[in-house]
């Protein structure tokens, strides 16, 4: 009979059909209503934001459902975070340091710090929502290497090597950056002012020097004259 397979076919492709739909047509739509807005918000996260709540927290805690970003797995180490702004303050020997989380479950950072072909320097554990740091002791016409390592219970995020580095002006979006701290600007003008006053006390005192011996005691008597 050429029908029957056709016809199995359609039986079985209903019986498949029956038990799905059912709880399509019934509970699930009202759930959809009630739970799940359909235009679903990204959630108020920003990855380069300084004590950023985790976004998983945020899904957790909010009155609505947001969405997070996608995260590599927890089983592998973080993808490298990118470094950010790098705000100097030559005179202090500071930097602040700014970074972005990436998209991977990230437990701590830290700073690595070298300078010239020195042994990288580990800064102290950061948490997880730390998203900027201190360097201090920056010698002043210093140049420095910095990078964000991120960590979790996999590993740690990788580091380019001085090869890495030194591609035309390092890498763009990278987790290291090349630290340039200028000659102290502003000791070198208070030099320049602390001089220049010098050398004006110095002309002043010998023009007074110069009159008053032209006078011999004319300076002390002018002086008592005019208070009497
Ligand atoms: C993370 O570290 C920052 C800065 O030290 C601190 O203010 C914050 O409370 C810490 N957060 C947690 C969850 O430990």
């Amino acid at each position: 009979m050429p029908g029957s397979p056709c016809l199995v076919w359609l039986l079985a492709v209903t019986f498949s059909l029956v038990p799905r739909a059912q709880p399509l047509a019934g509970d699930s739509e009202e759930e959809e209503q009630d739970e799940t807005p359909l235009p679903a918000v990204p959630c108020d996260y920003d990855r380069c934001r300084h004590l950023q709540v985790p976004c998983q927290e945020l899904q957790r805690a909010g009155p609505t459902m947001c969405l997070c970003p996608g995260l590599s797995s927890a089983a592998q180490p973080p993808d490298p975070p990118r470094l950010g702004e790098v705000r100097m303050e030559a005179e202090a020997g500071r930097a602040v340091v700014h970074w972005c989380a990436p998209f991977s479950p990230v437990q701590q950072y830290w700073l690595l710090l070298w300078e010239g072909a020195g042994a990288p320097q580990k800064g102290p554990p950061l948490n997880s929502t730390v998203r900027r740091a201190e360097l201090k002791g920056l010698k002043p016409g210093g140049a420095y290497v910095v990078c964000v390592v991120a960590a979790n219970a996999a590993g740690e995020s990788s580091v380019p090597g001085a090869e890495g580095l030194d591609g035309a002006g390092g890498p763009a979006f990278g987790p290291c950056g090349r630290l340039t701290v200028l000659p102290r600007p502003l000791t070198l003008l208070h030099g320049a002012v602390g001089v220049g006053s010098a050398l004006a006390l110095l002309s002043c005192s010998a023009l007074v020097w110069h009159f008053c011996l032209r006078e011999r005691w004319g300076c002390p008597r002018r002086g008592r004259g005019a208070g009497l």
